[in-house]
């Protein structure tokens, strides 16, 4: 079994930071999620009791928000974008290029190790640079397959 995420020392730095107003329920999610990389389901109970509201209503804005993450993201999150103009420019061969050598699929976005998480989104708002991919929150932009998995390995070796 994994360590309970429900660290009280870890909730209170953030709150000490954001205030228990039910207003600042945003800001305290981005601080858990800052800290553990996703939201541990553990911790809503803890910080729903401190605001003085019911745990539904931090898991509808959990879930509301797309950054919000309810599962465990690896240390690298790779986002291949598959708006229409990356689409067209063939971001789909990446992506599949990355999922193979990653061993990971749609359903399992994540390996096992917790090192890397593959996702798509719809549109990275750079749609100039097409194809492109991110890795957390550093832009590639004209990615072939080729390119993809050479940063693929130089991020396997900087670790
Ligand atoms: S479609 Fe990919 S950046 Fe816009």
């Amino acid at each position: 079994m994994s360590k309970s995420k429900l660290e009280p020392n870890v909730l209170e730095e953030i709150m000490a930071k954001t205030g228990t107003a039910e207003s600042s329920v945003i800001a305290i999610l981005q601080g858990v999620q800052e800290h553990y990389r996703y939201l541990p389901r553990e911790v809503f109970g803890y910080i729903a009791a401190r605001l003085g509201i019911g745990v539904a209503r931090l898991y509808s804005v959990a879930t509301f928000y797309e950054n919000f993450s309810l599962e465990p993201k690896g240390r690298y999150v790779l986002r291949v974008c598959d708006g229409t103009a990356c689409h067209v420019r063939k971001s789909i061969p990446i992506l599949t290029r990355l999922r193979a050598e990653l061993g990971l699929s749609e359903a399992t976005p994540t390996t096992e190790d917790l090192r890397f998480t593959l996702e798509t989104v719809s549109c990275l708002g750079a749609c100039g640079l097409a194809p492109v991919l991110t890795v957390n929150d550093k832009v590639y932009p004209a990615m072939t397959p080729e390119k993809a998995s050479e940063l693929l390995s130089s991020l396997k070796e900087e670790e």
